[in-house]
């Protein structure tokens, strides 16, 4: 039997060497919350009785919230409430009903603004989530202003919302695309990050949390970075996995623009939003075009309403905007420091488990400085047939890149098994998967 207990990989092509920079992140919880949150990895923090599809399904270990959270019914209840009571096309009509709808799409930008910590709320655009938002900065923010020569840079753990998109922008554009290599641990090269860095440089993207190996990017410390040495770059931030993670405050991560999906916050799917700076989003031309983003249309130009309308061409989704305000306010009311700390201590004891098993592999920083995300291999099972094998006691996971080809790449493999958790897991999910995760251990023979 080979026994395998990594945490991080080594020597793996493209992946630099570990960096010596081994500050903590800045969302380490306080002693205190730990301690809180251990007792409360027992037990959720949101409990199951608050979310209908687990509570209908007592027995399932639902271990894939990175790629979407569960919905509590508050959620539900609220898209339910507005088409019953307050449904009509926003904007658009001089009737009551459409007032209301109207009043109740505005509240929503204002409570999912507060929660992301937005003080502007018209500069957080509704879209279909992050790879929607990630799109309309390079689109419209590319299209105006790079230009031949120029660079762009992401990293080698991007999903590929990010790396895709602005990979194609830079090609379209004549412009170089970078990429900033990753350290032994699955951490962004910060010394090869700054060398990628100068006056050519026109916009820098990488993700807050890595969504294949939990690592919690030292924004600050990258943001620093970047206005020093590359003063012409917007820094767009990939938060599909920190605003469901993380207490997240536009105003202090010192980024320009902010992509996030409501649906991994517990909102519905086809939410949630872009948050830039006000002065960037007024240079920008819109990114589609039709219903509210107009001001006045001649018959030979046309001119654009003021923000966020300029961005939310057509008929808004604003009962999924009414779901996603009410997840944010479920967070809320959890604490996000709490949500954080429950989370830790899970990713902590799920790893520690599963890399107990012989044969098992777990990539990325140590535990306590991931998101909730373990993602592992075990030896002599491709990561599909073991997602298969869980599935038979229960265990949902994912398996395969997770969008983050040239991560895998960089690791050396094609795919992983990646189990993820939300504020509803428990420390009883981490007895399934790693008795699961064990018992395909002995069909393959680890
Ligand atoms: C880090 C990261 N970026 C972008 C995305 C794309 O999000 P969406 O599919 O909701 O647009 C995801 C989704 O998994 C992600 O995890």
């Amino acid at each position: 039997m080979s026994e395998t207990k990594v945490i991080a990989r080594v020597a793996v092509p493209g992946v630099r060497k570990e960096q010596t920079d081994g500050a903590a992140p800045s969302s380490a919880p306080s002693p205190a919350a730990a301690d809180a949150a251990a007792s409360s990895a027992l037990h959720a923090l949101a409990p199951r009785a608050d979310f209908p599809l687990l509570a209908a399904n007592p027995d399932l270990h639902y271990l894939d919230s990175a790629a979407t959270a569960q919905k509590p019914r508050v959620v539900l209840d609220a898209i339910r409430d507005y088409y019953e009571t307050s449904y009509a096309n926003p904007h658009r009509g001089a009737y009551r009903l459409s007032h209301a709808a109207t009043e109740r799409f505005h509240q929503a930008r204002a409570t999912v603004a507060r929660f992301l910590g937005v003080a502007d709320e018209a500069t957080l655009i509704f879209t279909r989530g992050t790879t929607d938002a990630i799109n309309l900065v390079a689109a419209a923010w590319g299209a105006a202003n790079l230009e031949e020569g120029d660079e762009v840079v992401v990293t080698g753990m991007d999903h590929h919302a990010n790396f895709v998109t602005w990979q194609r922008t830079a090609q379209e554009a004549g412009a170089h695309f970078r990429i900033a290599e990753l350290t032994a641990d699955v951490r962004i090269d910060l010394d090869h990050l700054a060398s990628l860095l100068n006056d050519r440089t026109r916009a820098v993207a990488f993700p807050h949390i890595s969504n294949a190996v939990g690592t919690i990017n030292p924004v600050a410390e990258i943001v620093r970075m970047v206005r020093e040495k590359a003063p012409r770059a917007v820094i767009v931030l990939d938060g599909a996995q920190s605003a469901p993670h993380l207490a997240v405050d536009f105003a202090s991560l010192g980024v320009d623009f902010y992509a996030f999906s409501g649906h991994k916050m517990g909102g519905p799917m086809g939410s949630g939003g872009l948050i830039g700076r006000r002065a960037l989003l007024e240079a920008m031309p819109p990114y589609q075009t039709g219903g509210d983003m107009i001001e006045f249309v001649h018959d030979d130009r046309t001119t654009w309403n003021v923000l966020p309308y300029k961005f939310e061409a057509g008929t808004p989704n604003s009962a999924d905007a009414v779901g996603l305000a009410a997840a944010c306010d479920y967070l809320s009311a959890i604490g996000m420091a709490n949500v954080r700390a429950h989370e830790q201590s899970l990713v902590v004891a799920m790893s520690e488990a599963l890399a107990s098993i012989p044969g098992v592999t777990v990539f990325g920083p140590p535990a306590t400085e991931r998101s909730g995300v373990v993602s592992f291999a075990l030896a002599g099972a491709h990561p599909h047939d073991l997602a298969t094998i869980l599935d038979e006691h229960a265990v949902c996971i994912r398996a395969g890149h997770h969008c983050c080809q040239p991560l895998m790449r960089r690791l050396g493999v094609s795919a992983t098994a990646r189990a993820s958790i939300g504020a509803y897991t428990t420390l009883d999910d981490v007895r399934a998967i790693r008795e699961a995760v064990a018992a395909a251990a002995r069909v393959f023979g680890g």
